[in-house]
């Protein structure tokens, strides 16, 4: 079967955008990204995009086909049933040229909310020699919203992004909800002042566009729900005190964690 695809080109030093048009012979299993490399490598050398793993893990290849934020790696071209294929790069962000994005708004946004574990034993955190004791049940709590790869495809689809970039995004409103469901966290309040902002979650209008694309599952309009609940519940003074994670010294044994997770002879020791 012959595929056009129609893509968007943009050299923001030379020219104004235009589309390229090439026509492909497609076969089933054929994914977006191995149509733009046989593209580049029969048809035209010039075209650019991002590209790493080929396995949606590593969220290079995200951009936006026929119309959806999508990662071009897990888009197979049969799939989209269309004997046209428009393909453009990811809207929020700059171009750097055809379908490369500048995502450093995104690492900004990330970067802003502390997406790390904060801890007020501080002494713990930076000279560690204990492990934070976490259940299966209290990983359940964030998992999901660990899934994360930071393609950038919620933030294309999210209105409130396109029209205002200091809104901090679904992104990173969702990794800030990550690490405050952690119960080895303890920086709610640390994290505030920014989520609070008038730039954070309640700027969130619950379109739902981004959990829509996601392509990992990760549902950051939820993620977002939840936090706009912990931010009002804290307002109220009615926020339940966070039972922290336990720490275990190496070298003993897993006393205080319930039967039915523990190693049967299992021992922590320090390495040598
Ligand atoms: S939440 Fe989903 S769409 Fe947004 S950056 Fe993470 S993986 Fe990509
Ligand atoms: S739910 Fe919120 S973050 Fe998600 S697309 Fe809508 S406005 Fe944007
Ligand atoms: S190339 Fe890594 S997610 Fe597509």
């Amino acid at each position: 079967m012959i595929v056009k695809f129609k893509v968007f080109r943009y050299n923001p030093s030379l020219e104004k955008p235009y589309y390229s048009e090439y026509e492909l012979e497609v076969y089933k299993g054929m994914t977006v990204l191995e149509a733009l490399n046989e593209i580049k490598a029969k048809i035209d050398s010039t075209l650019s995009w991002r590209q790493s793993c080929r396995m949606g893990v590593c969220g290079s290849c995200a951009m936006v086909i026929n119309g959806k934020p999508s990662l071009a790696c897990q888009t197979q071209v049969l799939e989209l049933k269309s004997d046209e294929i428009i393909i453009e790069p990811l809207k929020s962000f700059p171009v750097i040229k055809d379908l490369a994005c500048d995502l450093n708004n995104l690492f900004r946004h990330h970067t802003s909310v502390k997406p790390y574990i904060i801890r007020k034993d501080l002494e713990e955190t930076t000279s560690p020699d204990s492990e934070f004791i976490q259940t299966p049940e209290e990983l359940e709590n964030y998992l999901q919203f660990a899934y994360c790869i930071k393609c950038g495809a919620c933030i294309s689809a999210c209105p409130i992004s396109q029209s205002n970039e200091e809104f901090l995004g679904p992104q990173a409103l969702m990794s800030a909800l990550r690490y405050i469901y952690d119960n080895r966290d303890d920086g709610f309040e640390d994290r505030l002042s920014i989520l609070d902002s008038p730039n954070g979650c309640f700027r969130c209008h619950f379109a739902q566009s981004c959990s829509y694309v996601c392509p990992k599952g990760v549902d950051p309009a939820k993620a977002i729900q939840y936090l706009k609940r912990e931010i009002v519940l804290y307002s109220l003074g009615i926020k339940k005190k966070k039972k922290l994670a336990q720490t275990q010294k190496l070298g003993e044994k897993l006393s205080e964690v319930p039967e039915k997770y523990k190693y049967p002879e299992f021992t922590l020791s320090k390495p040598t």
